[in-house]
C-alpha cells in the first residue's frame, strides 16, 4: 500500500505554512545527531516518520500469518481490517516514544502492532449498524459491508486476543511483556475504550450534555489507547519512571486533542479526503466538542491541548522532536 496519500502529507504542508522561510525542522534534527549519521538524515527528511511506515506495515503483515484452522473468510476479514490504509498514528507514536527515551525503535514494534490491532478492532465494531452504522472506513467499504455483519464482529473479536498473543510472544523479557499486556488490557477495557464507547452511544439518547461528560467519553474511547501506545513504546524503549511520567503528560492532552480534532473534521471535512463519512455526529445526536462549544472554540481548544502536549516533552530533549511533530500533525491533520 502507498502512504503517499495516507494523510501524512498534509502535516508537512501545514508546517511549511506555519514557518514560511523559517529554519526547517529537518535541519534541527540532523543537527541533533552526529555528523555522518545517515540513518538520522534519511529518517528526518520527507514526512518526519515516513521511513518508519514500511517497517510498521511489514510487522502488521507478518502478524497476519495464522494457522489453517482459521477459516479463510475470517482471515481475509481480519487482514482487510488491519491492513487497510490507516494513518498508523498509534504505532508511530509507540516508536517515537521508544526513541524519545533513548531506545531502539525496533524494540517497540511488538507494542506498535498490538496497539494497532486493538485500534483496528475498535474501528470495525464502531462502524457496525448497532454502533455508528458507517459504510466507509479508510477510503474503503467498512468490514461489515465488504463481508457481512457476523464476519465483521468475529474479525474484530479475533484482533483482541491476537494483540495480546503478539505481546506475549514477541516481547522477549517476560516482565516487560506482562507490563505491556496489563497496560493494553486496561486501555481497551470497560473503564477505558469500551466504557467510552458505551457512554458515547448512551449520550446519543440524551442525559447531561456537559463538557465534563464529553471529556470523560473522549478520554476513554480514544485517549486511553493513545496513552497506552505512548507508554508501551516508552516501556519497550527502556524508559525510566521519570521518562514515562513525561510521556504520560504528553499523551494525555494529545489523546484528547486527537478526538476533538476528529469531531471537528466530522463537522467540516469531506468524505473523500477523510476516507470516512462526515456530518454523521450531528445527524446521530452525538455529544461532540463542536456541537457543545462551536467549531472555532473546539479548534482553539485542540490547539491549547497540543501546546500542553508539546510543553510536556521538553524534558526529554532532542530525541523527542518527532513527538513534537506528531502533536503538530494531530493539530493540523485533514484526515
Ligand atoms: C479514528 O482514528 C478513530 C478515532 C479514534 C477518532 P484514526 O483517525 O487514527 O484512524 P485511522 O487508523 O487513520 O484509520
Ligand atoms: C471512535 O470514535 C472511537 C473508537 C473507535 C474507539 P468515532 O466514532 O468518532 O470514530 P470515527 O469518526 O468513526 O472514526
Ligand atoms: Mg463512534
Ligand atoms: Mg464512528
Ligand atoms: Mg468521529
Amino acid at each position: 500500500m502507498s502512504h503517499a496519500s495516507s494523510g501524512l502529507r498534509p502535516a508537512v504542508q501545514a508546517e511549511a505554512r506555519a514557518e514560511p522561510g523559517g529554519k526547517s525542522r529537518e535541519t534541527e534534527v540532523v543537527a541533533g545527531r552526529t555528523a555522518g549519521d545517515t540513518k538520522g538524515r534519511v529518517e528526518a527528511v520527507g514526512n518526519r516518520w515516513d521511513a518508519w511506515l514500511p517497517l510498521i506495515e511489514q510487522a502488521l503483515t507478518d502478524a497476519c500469518g495464522w494457522g489453517v484452522d482459521c477459516p479463510t473468510r475470517l482471515g481475509e476479514a481480519i487482514r482487510y481490517s488491519l491492513l487497510a490504509p490507516g494513518k498508523r498514528i498509534r504505532p508511530v507514536l509507540a516508536l517515537m516514544a521508544a526513541e524519545a527515551v533513548g531506545g531502539q525503535i525496533e524494540a517497540a514494534l511488538p507494542g506498535a502492532v498490538a496497539v494497532e490491532m486493538i485500534h483496528a478492532y475498535s474501528l470495525v465494531h464502531d462502524d457496525l449498524p448497532a454502533m455508528d452504522d458507517d459504510d466507509l472506513r479508510r477510503g474503503r467499504p467498512t468490514t461489515h459491508i465488504a463481508f457481512d455483519e457476523a464476519t465483521a464482529i468475529l474479525a474484530g473479536d479475533s484482533l483482541i486476543p491476537l494483540a495480546f498473543e503478539h505481546l506475549a510472544t514477541r516481547v522477549e523479557q517476560p516482565g516487560l511483556a506482562i507490563a505491556c499486556i496489563r497496560r493494553l488490557a486496561f486501555a481497551s477495557g470497560p473503564q477505558s475504550l469500551v466504557g467510552g464507547q458505551a457512554e458515547d452511544l448512551a449520550a446519543e439518547s440524551g442525559g447531561e450534555q456537559t463538557l465534563a461528560r464529553l471529556e470523560a467519553i473522549h478520554r476513554r474511547k480514544t485517549g486511553a489507547l493513545i496513552d497506552a501506545a505512548v507508554e508501551i513504546g516508552g516501556l519497550l524503549g527502556g524508559g525510566t519512571p521519570a521518562d514515562l511520567a513525561a510521556l504520560a503528560s504528553y499523551s494525555r492532552p494529545l489523546g484528547l486533542a486527537f478526538q476533538v480534532v476528529d469531531d471537528c473534521l466530522d463537522h467540516s471535512a469531506e468524505d473523500t479526503e477523510l476516507g470516512k463519512r462526515t456530518g454523521k455526529d450531528m445527524a446521530r445526536g452525538k455529544l461532540t466538542y463542536p456541537g457543545l462549544m462551536g467549531l472555532d472554540a473546539a479548534q482553539h481548544y485542540a490547539e491549547t491541548l497540543i501546546d500542553q502536549a508539546i510543553g510536556a516533552i521538553a524534558v526529554l530533549g532532542n530525541d523527542a522532536s518527532r513527538l513534537k511533530w506528531m502533536a503538530e500533525f494531530v493539530r493540523d491533520r485533514t484526515r
